[in-house]
């Protein structure tokens, strides 16, 4: 009887592995500010006017956030990216340096990025020729002009490459980074290889996304359900449903320390301060017929900064990750990626887990993409992780971090 029993287990994993490939190819890399199309993307689009705001948080907090993965910047080449309020104009030199710069040139404000050139370590400006240095912005170059006045000078951005991500420094004070983005040496010895990407555009708070993290009663409404459930395949999805255990969410000890050092008005501790990591971990089983736990997983996440978390993922076959990255294009516009690696040998594993991650993910992204910003939640004691995160969060907003209606008038012309 066993022997049927394990049969059908394996039938039903082919089965469900066909449908997950099947929809995982329409899902791959989709814009989800507007689902659908046609009418229902005109009748989503209205819905977003009438959508409340709720009071929301600044809207740009601060720490490191992505703008472009590695391969997406080979040498010589520079790209635009518009995002946290600011035009960026980013190139790589010759020896592979990294380097970030205003977009707009501060002679007659042409954009830099586009049609600009990199010339050693400076950008050429495709307007007039102007050529600004990356390491501090300065003028180094006009090709008509005998004297270079001193005032000529761009801003420059601090910049930083981690886990083949180009990160830039954002600060609302203007202060210098206190922490960066640490590589996973798994990563860069090129043990765990690529295995796949995505990219989301999300109407909602940067807040939010993360928040996901502390809010341990949404995992088995919102990715409890099995990630093949459709109208198709409700029956089989009957069988089956996703559980989540030993969920917990808490700060780093120095962000503790550093709390109480706020409250009592000690001296703040000494010693290395990763007071802007926060952990998660939860494990997850597939239950097949309330009888068979399969797909074992253990996760390990930690959130860095607000813009980045990494997913540490245990199988019984072996470890793998996930590189999660959210930056406000616009005050309420996230561009979210996932980026995924595994030792060589997972590869075709790891794949179908990135696939369930990516529609468990889409799951999170229709609720975020309507609600609004409840900033005095009605929560009760199990929810409690959720005011802590909130707590930890506001460490990335400062006095002169900018508000929702101050960004946005910024954005306007
Ligand atoms: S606008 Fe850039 S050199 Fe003139
Ligand atoms: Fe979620």
């Amino acid at each position: 009887m066993d022997g049927w029993w394990s049969l059908g287990g394996a039938l039903f994993l082919l089965i469900a592995t066909l449908l997950t490939l099947y929809f995982y190819k329409i899902n791959w890399i989709k814009d989800l500010r507007l689902e659908g199309n046609g009418k229902k993307v005109l009748a989503n689009h209205l819905d977003s006017k009438k959508r409340k705001l709720g009071k929301l948080p600044p809207v740009y907090p601060n720490g490191w956030f992505a703008l472009l993965e590695s391969y997406q910047l080979g040498k010589k080449e520079v790209k635009h990216v518009a995002a946290l309020g600011q035009n960026f104009a980013i190139y790589r030199t010759d020896n592979g340096t990294v380097r970030i710069l205003d977009a707009y040139c501060p002679h007659l404000g042409a954009n830099m990025a586009e049609g600009g050139r990199v010339k050693g370590d400076c950008l050429e400006c495709p307007f007039h020729g102007w050529q600004f240095r990356g390491s501090d912005g300065q003028c180094a170059y006009i090709p008509y002009a005998d004297k270079i006045p001193h005032i000529a000078k761009t801003k420059t951005w601090k910049c930083c490459e981690a886990n083949e991500i180009i990160f830039v420094w954002y600060h609302a004070e203007g202060l210098q980074p206190h922490w960066e983005p640490q590589t996973i040496s798994q990563v860069s010895t090129r043990a765990w290889r690529y295995r796949g990407r995505n990219e989301f555009l999300i109407n909602c708070h940067i807040q939010e996304v993360a928040e996901n993290g502390a809010d341990l009663a949404h995992l088995s409404a919102v990715h409890g359900p099995p990630i093949f459930s459709s109208k198709v395949t409700n029956y089989l999805s009957s069988f089956a449903r996703h559980s989540w255990s030993n969920v917990n969410w808490t700060p780093h000890n120095s962000y503790l320390e550093f709390q109480e050092s706020e409250d009592t008005g000690s001296k703040k501790p000494d010693g290395e301060n990763l007071r802007h990591r926060a952990y998660m971990t939860l494990r997850h089983r597939l239950i097949l017929f309330e009888k068979f736990k399969v797909m074992h997983l253990d996760v390990d996440v930690q959130q860095v900064g607000p813009g980045y978390v990494e997913l540490m993922m245990h199988t019984p076959l072996g470890s793998m990750c996930i590189f999660q990255t959210v930056t406000p294009m616009e005050p309420l516009l996230q561009k979210v990626t996932h980026v995924m690696y595994s030792p060589r040998y997972l590869a075709p594993y790891a794949s179908m887990l990135f696939l369930g991650e990516c529609l468990m993910f889409e799951r999170d992204v229709a609720i975020w993409n309507r609600k609004k910003f409840e900033k005095q939640p009605l929560l009760v004691k199990e929810d409690k992780s959720i005011l802590a995160y909130r707590r930890w969060y506001a460490q990335f907003y400062s006095q002169h971090s900018l508000s929702y209606h101050s960004a946005m008038r910024s954005l306007q012309w």
